[in-house]
């Protein structure tokens, strides 16, 4: 088999719910991990067999990846903003959306660039909102919440890895109470309704931390009215609050936030959900 030969066979046999340009990610991505080659390096070597021992290991990842594992899982890392990520079963893989909500967060600061920023991240996973936002501020200082140890583990071990310093703590975001002031809370917190799992593609459903993901039905803005709460009593006077939130839910999750929040924007991602907010602390 050569590199070529690879290329089509990812496009063939893969599962159906991943598309042409999805395939041909992937294949890039594992041939990366097992030949270290940059795609131009395998655009290149196309035509060159692949040994035996090499073979056997794309072999295994497709056989993972028809168990519909996702290849981040597989390799073992994730990109975010450009930083590589150590993401493992524990941890959501992060999403562009969410670099499109630090973007936003990141594009606030800017206009104070002297200000010594308080960030406070709830629900962290592999630490990637908070350790971005400490690359590219790195006066601030940047705080994160987990209620998962596996996930706190991997998101030190990333913080470490990537040289930025920022403090997490091991709290359930639903009963914790004192926590210290800062200037921005952001969150990403769990938000898909069961009722919603029909929408969601077999790689995520069967091997991304429900955890991370899903909400009870019945109450899906629970997190939301809980950090709301929360951040309209710890921020500063004119502190913001960022979410990532459902997009069926952002009328819904507005007018919660309006007794303790003003301003409050909604924006959409790149593919035009409603999928982020951005909100003033009222006094
Ligand atoms: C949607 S994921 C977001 C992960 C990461 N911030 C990202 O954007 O990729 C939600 C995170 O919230 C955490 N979480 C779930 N329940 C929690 C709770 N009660 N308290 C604190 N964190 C919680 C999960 O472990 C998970 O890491």
């Amino acid at each position: 088999m050569t590199v070529n030969d690879y290329k089509k066979q990812f496009q063939l046999v893969l599962p159906p719910f991943y598309d042409e340009m999805e395939r041909t990610t992937i294949f890039y991505w594992a041939i990366e991990f097992v030949l270290g080659y940059t795609k131009v390096t395998a655009v290149l070597n196309g035509n060159e067999s692949v040994s035996d021992e090499n073979q056997s290991k794309i072999n295994q990842i497709i056989h993972r990846l028809q168990n519909n594992e996702p290849i981040q899982y597989i390799t073992g890392k994730g990109y975010f903003f450009g930083y590589e990520f150590k993401v493992t079963s524990a941890t959501l893989i992060p999403r562009p959306e969410t670099e499109e909500l630090v973007d936003w967060v990141l594009t606030e600061m800017k206009k104070q660039p002297a200000k010594k920023w308080r960030v406070l991240d709830i629900g962290t996973g592999t630490g990637c909102i908070p350790i971005t936002i400490k690359k590219e501020f790195p006066l601030a200082e940047v705080s994160a919440i987990d209620v998962s140890t596996e996930a706190l583990n991997v998101a030190t071990g990333n913080a470490k890895q990537l040289n930025a310093e920022v403090t997490f703590m091991e709290k359930d975001i639903l009963t914790v109470k004192d926590l210290d002031t800062y200037d921005i809370i952001i969150s990403n917190p769990p938000y898909v309704r069961n009722l919603e799992k029909v929408e969601i593609k077999e790689n995520v459903l069967q091997h991304e931390p429900h955890l991370a993901l899903f909400v009870d039905d019945n109450d899906p803005l629970i997190f939301y009215k809980k950090i709301t709460q929360l951040a309209h009593q710890i921020l500063a006077d004119d502190g913001m609050l960022f979410f990532e939130i459902n997009q069926y839910l952002g009328n819904e999750t507005q007018e919660m936030m309006q007794p303790y929040f003003k301003n409050i924007t909604l924006q959409t991602d790149f593919m035009g959900n409603n999928r982020m907010m951005k909100a003033q602390n009222k006094l």
